[in-house]
C-alpha cells in the first residue's frame, strides 16, 4: 500500500467503517482511528496493550479546525499552533464534548496536533473528521518510523498500513500543557524547547528527569527488548568490552567523540553527530540492535539542548526498570 489516492480514499472508508489504519507523521507512524467512534478508539488500546486510561492524541488537518475539539482555548495555544502547525507539536487543551472520554482517558482536557506529513494531511483531508493515532507500537516499546516497523510489530490487528517512507523526525511530538496557568513541557519532542521559548518569550518547565544510571522514578518506556544502560561517553567503549567479555551481546551507540573506535562488541554504531539526524536514526537503531540478537544496549546521553533533550528523554526511558 503507498500514499496515492486510490490508498487514501481505502483508508478513509476503512476508518468511516470504524477500522484501524496506521499512518505516517513527520514524528513516527500512528496507529489512527475515528476519534468520534468509541468502539474504534477502544480497539485502539487493545490492539497497543496499553492501559485505557493512558490518553491519546487526536490528529486534525489544520488549526482551523481546534475549536470543534477544544474550548477555552488561550491566546498562547493560538500562537503555538501559528507558529507550529502542521508540525510536531502536541497542545493539550480543555476538552469539547466531542471527544469521547475514550480517547481522553477520561480527563477533561484532550491532546491535539496537526501533522506536517503529505500522507497524514491527505488522510484527514479524505476522511473529514479527527484521528486518535498513538505510535503504532506495542505499549512501552520503540516507536516505528517505517511502515516496515508497524507491520512487523502490529501484523493483521491493523487494517491497513499507509506507507510514507522513513518518518524525517524521528521522535514524537513535543507536548506542551496550555490548560493551566502556566505552559508547560510533558513531553520533549520534535519542537525544540528553544524554539517555543523563543516565540512565547518566556522559559517552560520541563519535567525533571533522572540521572545517568539513576534510572529511579522513569518506568521503562521506548525500549528495545535489549537491556539499555546510559554511562558517561568516555566510559562507553570498557563497559560495553567488559560486559561482551562477560558472555553478553552488546549494542553500541558510539559517541560523535569516539567515531569509528575499535570495539570488541556485538554491534557498534556511530552516533550520527547532528542532534537531528541522530532523532531521526535513533528508533531504527535500538531496533536494529534487537533484530541482530543483542541483549544489552550501551549508550551515553548527547547534550540536552535542542533535539538532545527529546534524545535524551527517551534513551532515559529506554534504560528505566522493567516491569
Ligand atoms: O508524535 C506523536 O505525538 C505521535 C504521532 C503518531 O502523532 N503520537 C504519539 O502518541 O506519540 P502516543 O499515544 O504514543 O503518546 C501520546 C502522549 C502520551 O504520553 C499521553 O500521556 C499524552 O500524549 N497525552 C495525551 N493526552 C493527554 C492529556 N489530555 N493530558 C496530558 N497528556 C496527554
Ligand atoms: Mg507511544
Amino acid at each position: 500500500m503507498t500514499g496515492e489516492s486510490g490508498g487514501i480514499q481505502q483508508a478513509a472508508d476503512v476508518l468511516r467503517a470504524g477500522g484501524l489504519v496506521a499512518f505516517p507523521t513527520e514524528t513516527v507512524y500512528g496507529l489512527g482511528a475515528d476519534a468520534e467512534n468509541p468502539v474504534a478508539v477502544s480497539r485502539t488500546f487493545q490492539v497497543k496493550g496499553r492501559p485505557p486510561n493512558h490518553p491519546l492524541i487526536v490528529h486534525i488537518e489544520s488549526a482551523a479546525h481546534l475549536d470543534g475539539w477544544a474550548e477555552d482555548v488561550p491566546e498562547t495555544a493560538r500562537v503555538l499552533a501559528e507558529h507550529f502547525w502542521p508540525g510536531p507539536l502536541t497542545l493539550v487543551l480543555r476538552r469539547s464534548s466531542r471527544v469521547p472520554l475514550e480517547a481522553t482517558g477520561g480527563l477533561e482536557t484532550v491532546a491535539v496536533r496537526v501533522p506536517d506529513h503529505p500522507v497524514a494531511q491527505a488522510l484527514l483531508a479524505a476522511f473529514g473528521g479527527g484521528l486518535t493515532a498513538p505510535s503504532a507500537n506495542r505499549f512501552g516499546s520503540v516507536s516505528p518510523t517505517t511502515a516496515e516497523h508497524v507491520r512487523t510489530e502490529l501484523g493483521d490487528a491493523v487494517d491497513l498500513v499507509l506507507d510514507g517512507g522513513p518518518c524525517q523526525v524521528g521522535v514524537e511530538s513535543t507536548i506542551v500543557d496550555v490548560s493551566a496557568e502556566a505552559p508547560a513541557i510533558l513531553r520533549p519532542g520534535g519542537v525544540t524547547r528553544e524554539d517555543l521559548e523563543a516565540v512565547l518569550g518566556y522559559p517552560l518547565g520541563v519535567p525533571a528527569t533522572s540521572d545517568v544510571r539513576v534510572p529511579g522514578q522513569h518506568p521503562s518506556h521506548y525500549a528495545p527488548r535489549a537491556r539499555v544502560i546510559l554511562v558517561e561517553p568516555e566510559n562507553v567503549i570498557a563497559e560495553a568490552e567488559q560486559a561482551q567479555q562477560a558472555g553478553r551481546q552488546v549494542g553500541v551507540l558510539l559517541p560523535p567523540t569516539f567515531a569509528d573506535a575499535e570495539v570488541k562488541a556485538h554491534a557498534v554504531v556511530n552516533v550520527p553527530a547532528s542532534p537531528a539526524a541522530y532523532a531521526r536514526a535513533l528508533y531504527r537503531l535500538l531496533r536494529g540492535f534487537d533484530e541482530s540478537g543483542c541483549d544489552l544496549v550501551v549508550a551515553s546521553l548527547p547534550p540536552e539542548d535542542g533535539m538532545g533533550l527529546a534524545i535524551a528523554n527517551r534513551l532515559r526511558r529506554a534504560a528505566g526498570p522493567r516491569g
